[in-house]
């Protein structure tokens, strides 16, 4: 059962081949989700090579030990907390190349009960490690008006966000938002009442940027950033998916080999922090791959992925 959950894979051997895998090296998987990309990088390496995977949802850690062989050291975590683990193996700087596919897995999208869909009624949950923290709908239903208006506007940059959040505030007065169909009801009905049209579903950006706040998926990427040059070996590969702008600005500007005026006003308050964490320019940036229109033609998620590679140069 569990070997029939299926994910698309996005920038498959793109994203592997940036890696240069060295048959008896040592790579990180850190978005396992349903083991597309690992089991790639696996069928590159011989039986020295090693691979450590990671992800913060039980089901795709459950995956991996299905699939999985014994070259690879299964971790059930935040990448976050991936220094950690990998001083705990002896491997600092002793890292051949680190992937990151961010964001969500089908596996994850299409069980509604995960409640990450618009298109599926089902519990308003949203973590992707559905065994600790609060769920969207708990969120929601605490929330103050500011708190909700801001995640809106800051992660989802949603123009409507001031309208959104009071349609919510005015619903929680007499009823909880508990359904995924719940908010997308609230949000179908904020958009008609400003008589606006998208050719996006209204809920799209509203979703994922409450998916976001409740992972706090930028947070993850900015702390495993700040710790990375510790893990990899000197011309260790890095090599990012992602799929939204905030996630892929942080990226860039990482990988940039020069900080200037306009990136550094490009960035709010509470993002300046990343200007400091490759300060020293350990990483040089090497290339900027997108999906092809036949990979976008056949699978429509990959249309906004953005793949970045840079390598530690010292
Ligand atoms: C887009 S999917 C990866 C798909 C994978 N590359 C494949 O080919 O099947 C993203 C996965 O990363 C996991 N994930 C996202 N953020 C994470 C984090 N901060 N720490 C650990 N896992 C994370 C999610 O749970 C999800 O399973």
């Amino acid at each position: 059962m569990i070997n029939n959950y299926k994910h698309n894979t996005v920038l498959l051997n793109e994203a592997v081949n940036s890696l240069h895998i060295k048959p008896d090296g040592i790579y990180v998987d850190a978005t396992f989700g349903s083991g597309g990309h690992a089991k790639l990088i696996l069928s590159k390496l011989n039986k020295n090579g090693k691979l450590i995977v990671m992800d913060r949802d039980p089901l795709a850690i459950k995956v991996a030990y299905n699939i999985l062989d014994n070259r690879c050291y299964i971790i059930y975590d935040n990448f976050s907390n991936m220094i950690k683990y990998i001083k705990k193996l002896n491997l600092l700087g002793h890292i051949d190349g680190i992937l990151l596919d961010l964001g969500i897995s089908s596996m994850q999208l299409d069980d509604s009960n995960r409640g990450f869909s618009y298109m599926k009624n089902g519990p308003l949950d949203m973590r992707m490690n559905n065994t600790i923290g609060y769920t969207a709908g708990y969120w929601l239903n605490h929330a103050k008006y500011n708190d909700i208006y801001s995640v809106l506007h800051n992660l989802g940059e949603e123009r409507y966000a001031k309208y959104i959040s009071k349609n919510i505030c005015r619903f929680k007065k007499y009823n909880s938002v508990t359904s995924t169909m719940d908010l997308s009801k609230i949000i179908i009905k904020s958009y008609k009442n400003i008589n606006t049209y998208s050719k996006k579903h209204p809920a799209t950006k509203s979703f994922r940027a409450i998916r976001m706040f409740i992972n706090k998926e930028l947070e993850e990427i900015k702390l495993l950033l700040s710790s990375i040059s510790h893990i990899l070996s000197f011309k260790g590969i890095l090599s990012i998916i992602s799929f939204h702008s905030l996630e892929d600005r942080i990226i860039k500007h990482f990988m940039s080999p020069i900080t200037t005026i306009d990136s550094v006003n490009s960035f709010s308050i509470n993002q300046q922090s990343i200007l400091n964490i490759n300060k020293d320019k350990k990483f040089k940036f090497l290339k900027k791959i997108k999906p092809s229109l036949n990979e976008i033609s056949n699978n429509r998620r990959s249309r906004s992925a953005i793949l970045r590679i840079a390598q530690k140069i010292y």
